[in-house]
C-alpha cells in the first residue's frame, strides 16, 4: 500500500552521487562485518561466516520530543506490565476466549495455572522488554505504541553499535557536525546488567545462567554480545546455552525444586527462544518449558510476563476504565492512554460486532493480530476484509485484534542488503522505534526498574512489517530533530 504524506527530510541532502555512495557503502558493510553486526545467512547456513545484516546507510530522523516522550514512559510501562502479569484476575478474564481458540496461548496458560496451583517458587521475575512505536503522521508525528514485547525482545545488542557505524558514515560523508544529535544507546550493557542484577538476587553459589535458544540461531550476534558481555564484565557466571530439547534432557529439578543443569543449579533463564509455535514441535519442549516455571530459576520472562506480552492485553489495556485500574487517573496514566491507538476486541459481543463492522466498511484503516510474536502473522489492507468476512461467524475470530492502523511518515534512504546490487535506489522508507526496559521484581516489590536503550529498524515505506531476521526490515539508529 503507498501511504499519503507527511514526510520527515533525510538527515544529509540526497541523493548522493554513485561513486561516493558506492565506495561509502563499501566502508560501510566493511565496518558492519568487523563489529558484529551480523546475521548468518539463511540461505547459505554455516558456522563459520556471518554475514552483514541488513541496515540504514544514514540515520533516520526521529522528532526529539517524541523520543524522549519514549524514553521517560518506559519505567511506567515496565511497572504497568509487572502488575498486569500480576494481576490473576485481569489475565483470566482476558485471554478466556482467546483459549478456546489458540492452541498455543491455552498451552501457555495453563503451565501458568499448574504452577500457580502448585506454589510460586521463585516469587522474582526478571523482564527485558521492548515497547515498539511508530509516529503517525496524520497526527503531527506523534507517538503510536505498536506493540509491547516481553519474550526474546531483540536488537538490543546489534543496535547498540549501530550509532557508531552511523556515526562513522556521516563523518566520512562531511556531515560530522550532526552526530551531536545521534543519542547514545547502551542498551546492551543495560539488559545484561538486567540478567546479573537477576543472578545476584539469586545468590546461590556456583548456580549458572541459561540462555534458551532455538535450534539454529540466526540472530547469532545479537544473542552471543550478551554473553560475551557479561563474560567480559562477570566473569564468575556460566552462561550454558540451550534448547527447549536439551532442557528436556538434560536438566531436573531436586527436592528445593532448583533446576540443575551439568550439576549445577540455574539462576537466571533468559529465553531467546519458545514465543512461537513452530519451536515447541513436540511435547518435550513443553515439559521443559514447564519443569522451568516449575522452579527457582529466575525466568525472563516468567509465564506471567509472556501472558501479558500477548496482543489480547494490549487491546484490554486500550479498553476504557482498564488502565485506570492500574495506574490510577492521575497525569501519567492520560500520557499513556495518548500512545495507544484504536485496538478492538472482535468477541461475540455488542462491541465485538460493531467492530467488525467498522473494519468492514473501511479495511484499510486497519490491521488484524493473532495472539503471536516473531512478526509475519499480521493481516494488512485488504486482506482484512477477506478475514472478517470468512471469520466473521467462526470462533477463531476471538483469537485476533483489531488494531488501527498507524501511518508514518516517510524518509528518503538507502537500505544496505547482503547480496543486493550496489550502489542501492534511493527509496522511501518508514521506521519503527523500540525502547528497552528492564524490571526485576515480585508481585509487591521492585527492586529494580529502568530504561536502558533504544532500537530503531527501518523498512520499505509500502512494505507491511519489518522484521531485521524476517529479511524485511533493516537496522538503523535516530537522529533526533526537533519539528
Ligand atoms: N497498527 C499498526 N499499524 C501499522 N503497522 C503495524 C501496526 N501493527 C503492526 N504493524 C507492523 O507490523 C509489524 C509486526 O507487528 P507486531 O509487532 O504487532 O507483531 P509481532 O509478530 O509481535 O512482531 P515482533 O516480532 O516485532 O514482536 C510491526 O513491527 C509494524 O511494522
Ligand atoms: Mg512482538
Amino acid at each position: 500500500m503507498s501511504q499519503p504524506e507527511p514526510r520527515l527530510a533525510p538527515c544529509i541532502p540526497l541523493p548522493l552521487e554513485d561513486k561516493a555512495l558506492t565506495e561509502i557503502i563499501e566502508k560501510a558493510k566493511d565496518w558492519a562485518l568487523m563489529h558484529g553486526v551480523g546475521m548468518r545467512d539463511k540461505n547459505h547456513f554455516t558456522k563459520d561466516a556471518i554475514q552483514f545484516a541488513p541496515f540504514v546507510l544514514l540515520p533516520s530522523p526521529f522528532p526529539r520530543q517524541e523520543f524522549n516522550k519514549a524514553i521517560e514512559l518506559q519505567t511506567v510501562l515496565n511497572e504497568l506490565m509487572h502488575k498486569v502479569a500480576h494481576d490473576e484476575a485481569f489475565l483470566q478474564r482476558t485471554l478466556q476466549n482467546a483459549l478456546e481458540v489458540d492452541e498455543f496461548t491455552a498451552n501457555l496458560y495453563n503451565i501458568w495455572v499448574k504452577v500457580k496451583e502448585e506454589g510460586i517458587a521463585q516469587s522474582v521475575t526478571l523482564g527485558l522488554f521492548r515497547s515498539d512505536y511508530l509516529m503517525h503522521g496524520p497526527d503531527n508525528n506523534k507517538l503510536k505504541q505498536v506493540e509491547f514485547n516481553t519474550i526474546a525482545s531483540s536488537f538490543g545488542a546489534i543496535t547498540s553499535h549501530l550509532p557508531t557505524l552511523n556515526r562513522y558514515i556521516i563523518r566520512q560523508l562531511g556531515h560530522g557536525d550532526i552526530v551531536k544529535n545521534m543519542p547514545e544507546n547502551r542498551a546492551l550493557s543495560g539488559l545484561c546488567t538486567g540478567i546479573t542484577d537477576a543472578y545476584d538476587l539469586f545468590g546461590v553459589p556456583n548456580a549458572v545462567v541459561v540462555f534458551v535458544v532455538e535450534e539454529v540461531s540466526y540472530n547469532i550476534c545479537d544473542q552471543r554480545f550478551h554473553e560475551f558481555e557479561i563474560a567480559e564484565k562477570r566473569p564468575d557466571i556460566t552462561i550454558f546455552r540451550k534448547t527447549l530439547n536439551e532442557i528436556y534432557e538434560e536438566s531436573s529439578l531436586n527436592d528445593k525444586k532448583q533446576l540443575i543443569i551439568e550439576e549445577r543449579p540455574v539462576a537466571v533463564v533468559y529465553y531467546r527462544s519458545g514465543y512461537e509455535p513452530a519451536q515447541y514441535p513436540t511435547q518435550r519442549e513443553w515439559d521443559a518449558r514447564l519443569r522451568v516455571e516449575r522452579s527457582t530459576a529466575i525466568k525472563c520472562p516468567s509465564i506471567g510476563y509472556h501472558l501479558a506480552g500477548t496482543k489480547k492485553v494490549q487491546q484490554a489495556l486500550a479498553t476504557p476504565g482498564v488502565l485506570e485500574g492500574f495506574m490510577g487517573a492521575g497525569g501519567v496514566t492520560g500520557r499513556v492512554r495518548d500512545i495507544f491507538t484504536g485496538l478492538y476486541s472482535l468477541d461475540f459481543d455488542d462491541s465485538g460486532e460493531r467492530a467488525v463492522e467498522m473494519a468492514l466498511a473501511d479495511a484499510t484503516r486497519f490491521v488484524l493480530k493473532p495472539q503471536r510474536e516473531g512478526g509475519g502473522h499480521n493481516v494488512y489492507g485488504a486482506d482484512v476484509r477477506d478475514a472478517l468476512l470468512r471469520m466473521r461467524h467462526g470462533r477463531e475470530r476471538m483469537a485476533y485484534i483489531l488494531m488501527e492502523r498507524i501511518l508514518p511518515p516517510l524518509v528518503k534512504g538507502y537500505v544496505v542488503r547482503p547480496g543486493a546490487s550496489v550502489p542501492p535506489p534511493l527509496v522511501d522508507l518508514v521506521s519503527e522505534l523500540g525502547i528497552f526496559g528492564v524490571i526485576i521484581g515480585t508481585k509487591d516489590k521492585i527492586y529494580s526498574n529502568k530504561q536502558v536503550g533504544h532500537m530503531l529498524r527501518t523498512k520499505l515505506a509500502d512494505a507491511n512489517e519489518g522484521g531485521v531476521a524476517a529479511g524485511l526490515g533493516a537496522l538503523d539508529s535516530p537522529l533526533l530533530v526537533d519539528l
